[in-house]
């Protein structure tokens, strides 16, 4: 009799313990690109759909007017409302993935290397994101913000005025005018700690910290320019004719970010898929993004 009593009482306290402590996978937030906003119909999709495969819980993480200011708000002053936004959200309090698309990426790495005292993040998928800078600026389209935009583009790109009114200004790198970007540009050149003498240390063991880095680059991106910025190849200082894979770049081999330490350590996943700017596939999205948002990701270099 003792011993069916027990067992009953292990098995209740097991079925408690399962409603107390299920076994969820972590978190994970959406920062969605340039021109684009969380109540859009695809990004929403885009995140319900990682929320139902992954059996995580999903949030799509908005900046102030959505679309209009992903294009005129400066990059840091993004970076910091989605880094107060993490930190007043308790279901991020355990830690979460972030799952950026284009420009999301720059405000999902700045809030990774700066956000002090933000919830840890785990792993950081990317989905074509200008990490080493693009040379062009992203296709506006038509409309309100596209006469402003363009008005912006044709004044000096890494003036103060500009840098403070549009967004892709801050990681706009024209390689043949690197003086004027390391100098004037705000946004990029601090993240990457390019600039000799104000490099932060504190920025790379953060970055480094990171359990998975997933850098998804689209196979016929035609937005970024070089498509390969995706994987942190650039073109080099000076010169447009040939791209540097990442590890050819000053920032991987003397490793600014920490970006080697990971890839040394087996967590940076290069993926290429098919496609244009941000048109991943279905299948792609389980066989790439949905594995690191599922619990426990122990995957370890199965995609290299
Ligand atoms: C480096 O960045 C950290 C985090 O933002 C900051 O606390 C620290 O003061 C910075 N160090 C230097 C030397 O600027």
């Amino acid at each position: 009799m003792p011993r069916d009593l027990a067992a009953a009482a292990a098995a209740v306290l097991f079925f408690f313990l399962l409603v107390l402590f299920p076994a969820e996978a972590v978190p994970f937030v959406v920062l969605h690109g340039i021109g684009d906003q969380c109540a859009n119909h695809g990004v929403a999709k885009f995140t319900r759909l990682l929320a139902d495969w992954s059996a995580a819980d999903g949030y799509c993480l908005e900046i102030g007017r959505g679309t209009w200011d992903s294009w005129v708000m400066p990059l840091q002053q993004q970076a910091d409302i989605i880094c107060n936004k993490v930190k007043e959200m308790k279901e991020l309090s355990g830690g979460y993935n972030i799952v950026g698309l284009s420009q999301g990426n720059l405000i999902g790495r700045a809030v990774v290397q700066y956000c002090d005292d933000g919830p840890p993040v785990k792993n950081f998928i990317s989905l074509g994101g200008p990490h080493a800078g693009t040379a062009s600026v992203p296709l506006c389209g038509s409309g309100i913000f596209c006469i402003i935009v363009d008005a912006l583009i044709k004044l000096e790109i890494y003036s103060e005025y500009v840098q403070a009114h549009l967004a892709p200004s801050g990681y706009l790198k024209i390689p043949t005018d690197m003086k004027d970007y390391l100098e004037g540009c705000r946004f990029l050149p601090k993240l990457n700690n390019e600039i000799p003498g104000e490099r932060n240390a504190t920025y790379k063991e953060r970055f480094s910290s990171l359990e998975n880095l997933v850098l998804i680059m689209f196979e016929d991106d035609i937005v970024l320019i070089p498509r390969e910025t995706s994987w942190f190849g650039y073109y080099p200082d000076g010169a447009f004719d040939q791209v540097l894979p990442p590890q050819k770049t000053k920032l991987y081999m003397e490793d600014w970010i920490g970006l080697k330490s990971l890839d040394d350590g087996g967590r940076v996943k290069f993926v290429s898929v098919a496609g244009g700017h941000l048109g991943i596939s279905d299948s792609d999205m389980r066989k790439y993004i949905v594995p690191y948002l599922k619990e426990k990701p122990s995957i370890g270099g199965r995609f290299t």
